[in-house]
């Protein structure tokens, strides 16, 4: 049995992660509240998403503040204010500064749009997509210190196809970090998530799903 677990977003764009994540709370697959939304960008579309569920949004633009410790304490006031418990950044484009890290250990996610470590940082699908790799995919990971360095929950492979242009690559890859982020959350959930040295382990889960990829496939060897 699972804890409801209450959740913080923050966002920065168009919150299509978010939808994801209140789409599987609706329909009762991912046992979490959304406490509340923050958003950087004050013109960001998830904003107007969260407006027909009731989902308390509040702007805290990082414009308005002298240093990136300041920005990071409003957050973390008004996280605290709504009992926040997971912090789940979605489509969030600042990077958190210690003083942030450190008020919720191990209780930061964040999601990449690259197979980590493969692609850190900005533009992660267009530098796959132009580098050539065969497979590339999306990470969800616990934030550390480093930019998209911290310790992997969940991955997904997505195959790069000969006729992809950047756009459809980086649509598939959507779609599943619109699957990835939801189970990882509800694994945070059900209590399952370990942390052993620098890896995550899920407990219960032996093995994964499917075998070796191969992108061509490999004739008779
Ligand atoms: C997603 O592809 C997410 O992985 C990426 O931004 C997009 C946000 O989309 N995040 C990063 O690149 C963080 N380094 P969304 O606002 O529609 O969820």
């Amino acid at each position: 049995m699972a804890n409801v677990v209450d959740i913080g977003i923050l966002v920065s764009g168009s919150g299509t992660n978010l939808q994801s994540i209140i789409d599987r709370i609706e329909d009762g697959r991912l046992d979490a509240r959304i406490r509340v939304v923050i958003s950087n960008n004050p013109k960001a579309y998830a904003l107007e998403r969260i407006k027909k569920y009731g989902i308390p949004g509040v702007i805290v633009d990082h414009r308005d503040f002298e240093s990136r410790e300041s920005f990071d304490l409003k957050m973390i006031d008004v996280l605290r204010d709504c009992q926040v418990e997971l912090v789940v950044m979605a489509g969030f484009m600042r990077l958190l500064t210690p003083v942030f890290l450190k008020a919720f250990p191990m209780r930061i996610m964040n999601i990449h749009p690259a197979l980590l470590p493969s692609f850190q940082g900005t533009h992660a699908q267009r530098r796959a997509f132009e580098y050539g790799v065969k497979f590339s995919g999306c990470t969800v990971h616990f934030a550390d210190e480093g930019v998209d360095t911290g310790p992997v929950i969940i991955q997904a492979i997505v195959p790069v196809l000969d006729d992809d242009t950047e756009e459809t690559l980086a649509d598939r890859i959507l779609r599943e970090e619109h699957r990835i982020y939801p189970q990882a959350i509800q694994y945070y959930a059900e209590g399952r998530i370990e942390l052993v040295g620098r890896k995550i382990k899920i407990k219960g889960i032996e093995g994964v799903a499917g075998g070796p990829l191969h992108n061509p496939p490999v004739m008779g060897f």
